[in-house]
């Protein structure tokens, strides 16, 4: 089933759909490596599968109502893996704008690629472009950040802010120059892997994110394990700091 597609019909009765109070969560999609490694198969592997998770979740997420889906698919760090592994990534990352292109019209949301874009091939800056004009009029979104880094975003944020003559800014100022200027913050992040921390990601937006990390590797997790996030999300009691 395509990725945020028209008419999908995974969800059933028993699942949870989210409101406004949940509209927006974030995945670091981690342990496709060990994944792979688990069955004697090259990390590269691992990444295949966790491209098919990476569809399946986002299709589901969509199903059941969320705004916004932001991913963590390639930080700024990862460059510095073998160049198998970033070459697979990559590979990864052009056949699914193809498939998204090829197959435009069975998609729903908006697609966003946070993360420096500069370095990425003409090619593949070319296909991003055509697939985040797709469904412009869509009031849900998918960003893929891919070069990504929470620093690197809050630097560019400051700089765009500088070259448009500010000299001081607030914290709305910041909020609008980020990547995910139009999704808001996450109000969960997910991370699997079992790995407890944030890793560069989502750095500004996640002030006030629920955090729910599973040892679940990323290829096993599944459209239940959503279902348990949901459930676990609503038992949380959010303050901001209040009472
Ligand atoms: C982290 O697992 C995962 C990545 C660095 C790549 C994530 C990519 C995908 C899920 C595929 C979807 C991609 C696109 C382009 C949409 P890891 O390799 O660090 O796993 P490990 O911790 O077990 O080594």
């Amino acid at each position: 089933m395509p990725l945020f597609s028209k008419g999908s019909k995974k969800s059933t009765p028993e699942t949870p759909k989210v409101d406004e109070h949940f509209r927006h969560i974030a995945f670091i999609m981690d342990g496709n490596g060990r994944w792979a490694k688990k069955r004697g198969k090259p990390r590269e592997y691992g990444h295949k599968a966790g491209s098919d998770t990476f569809k399946t979740i986002c299709q589901y997420c969509c199903e059941v109502g969320f705004k916004a889906v932001t991913v963590y698919a390639f930080s700024t760090e990862n460059w510095k893996r073998p160049r198998a592994e970033v070459d697979a990534i990559m590979d990864i990352l052009d056949h699914y704008l193809e498939e998204l292109k090829q197959n435009y019209k069975q998609y729903h949301s908006r697609f966003k690629f946070i993360g420096d874009l500069s370095v990425m091939t003409p090619a593949l800056r070319e296909k991003i472009v055509y697939v985040e004009g797709m469904n412009q009029e869509s009031d849900q979104i998918l960003n893929i950040a891919f070069n990504y880094g929470g620093r690197s975003e809050i630097t560019h944020a400051f700089n765009t802010l500088t070259a448009a003559g500010k000299t001081t800014v607030s914290e709305e100022d910041i909020a609008g120059a980020l990547y995910t200027k139009e999704s808001g913050d996450p109000d969960m992040i997910v991370r699997t892997g079992g790995d407890l921390r944030i890793s560069n990601f989502l750095l500004w937006q996640a002030a006030y994110a629920e955090l729910y990390f599973t040892d679940k590797l990323w290829p096993d997790l599944t459209t239940a394990d959503v279902d348990d996030i949901i459930r676990d999300f609503y038992s949380r009691k959010r303050r901001y700091g209040g009472l």
